[in-house]
């Protein structure tokens, strides 16, 4: 039979509920699929880091390395640890060190949710850039505290971090409906912006069946509220793509219903699965965290490891939970009750 390997970071608030919501999932579905899912959970937190002072062990990379994939939960605890800290000791360097460049994120529609933003033809691929731009981590402050303070945080555009995510975005568009949305704001920073809007038109040569429009962020933003379905694929850097994924969140229904998938396209490491959302501090002790969001990521994961029909079979699970109304609804249901409406649904 055979088995692959997944490391299982919960971490923190909620994550620690929907991971395990998810993982349960996941392993119905292998034994359904008749391929195995062996597991090693790793308790690196903001807990870990008041006992230890490190959010994950030294070799903690090199430890996730040998894995076929990655389940994350959520990290921060901002009451406990600043999140500067805790985000910069264990999600975002996992996304860099595993050079997991794109981050997948799909916002659809499913059966049965309802919300404000909710519109006929919602239907996006968002793929954000996830190692470079304006998580570059490059900068710095002087002068603290006095008047004379400055703070600088530079964003880095390489021209292969550019063209590398755009390309892996046409080749997304020409897998669906064949349109992409490129992401700037090439009108007020000129440098970098200017930079990826000629990275998209070089290489919309090379693709001319892709119809490429370019958008800058507050335009798009609109537009995905007021005409989502004039869009497709959306390509936008690090920090753009994170806002516009909880605003295509919260048009799902919020922020318990999206999905991501954090890629090396490469497959020279593992890829990491996590729900868009965070920790939730404020509704993590209540049991009604929507584990929708991690179950559809542990989707994607099947998908990666070559699982397509469990996949498939986990999200057709999704589809007839939230159209039976469970889980359709923020905090009407507890997550274990979502959770067996999604393994009965499997069954
Ligand atoms: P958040 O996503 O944790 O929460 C935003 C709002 O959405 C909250 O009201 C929350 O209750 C709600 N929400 C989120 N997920 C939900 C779910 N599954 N079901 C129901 N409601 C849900 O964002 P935040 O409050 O800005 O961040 C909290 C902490 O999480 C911070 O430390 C932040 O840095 C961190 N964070 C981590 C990740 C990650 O690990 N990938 C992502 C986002 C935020
Ligand atoms: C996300 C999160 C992270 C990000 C934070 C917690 C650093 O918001 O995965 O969307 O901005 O990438
Ligand atoms: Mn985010």
């Amino acid at each position: 039979m055979k088995t692959h390997s997944v490391a299982l970071v919960p971490g923190d608030g909620i994550g620690v509920a929907v991971t395990e919501a998810a993982w349960q999932v996941l392993q119905r579905a292998a034994g359904q699929g008749g391929f195995g899912l062996d597991s090693e959970i790793f308790d690196w937190s903001c807990d870990r880091y008041l006992e230890t002072g490190r959010m994950m062990p030294e070799d903690g990379i090199e430890t996730l390395r040998r894995f076929d994939a990655i389940l994350l939960g959520a990290v921060g605890w901002p009451a406990k640890v600043p999140d500067s800290v805790s985000l910069h000791g264990l999600l975002l360097p996992i996304r860099k060190a595993f050079d997991q460049y794109a981050n997948i994120r799909p916002h659809r529609l499913l059966p049965g949710v309802e919300g404000p933003l909710r519109k006929e033809g919602f239907d996006i691929l968002c793929i954000r850039e996830n190692t470079e731009g304006e998580y570059s981590g490059a900068g710095g402050r002087v002068h603290q505290g006095t008047d004379a303070e400055v703070a600088v945080e530079t964003a880095i555009f390489t021209r292969r971090g550019v063209e590398r995510i755009l390309r892996f975005g046409f080749e997304q568009a020409r897998r669906r409906r064949g349109r992409l949305a490129s992401v700037t704001k090439s009108n007020a920073q000129k440098y970098s912006m200017v930079f990826w809007d000629e990275v998209t038109r070089e290489l919309a040569a090379e693709y001319p069946d892709v119809e490429v429009t370019s958008y800058h962020i507050d335009a798009i933003a609109a537009r995905f509220v007021m005409a989502p379905e004039t869009l497709d694929v959306v390509v936008a850097s690090n920090l753009f793509g994170d806002i516009l994924t909880d605003l295509g969140a919260a048009i799902q229904g919020g922020l318990g219903f999206a999905a991501s998938a954090n890629i090396n396209p490469a497959r020279t490491a593992p890829s990491m699965f996590e729900p868009v959302h965070g920790s939730a501090p404020d509704i993590a002790h209540l049991g009604i965290a929507n584990p929708v969001a991690a179950i559809w990521s542990g989707a994607m994961l099947l998908e990666h490891l070559g699982e397509t029909e469990a996949a498939e079979r986990v999200i057709a699970a999704i589809e007839r939970t939230t159209a039976a109304g469970i889980g359709a609804v923020p905090g009407r249901h507890r997550t274990e009750e979502i959770t067996a409406a999604v393994l009965n649904a499997l069954d």
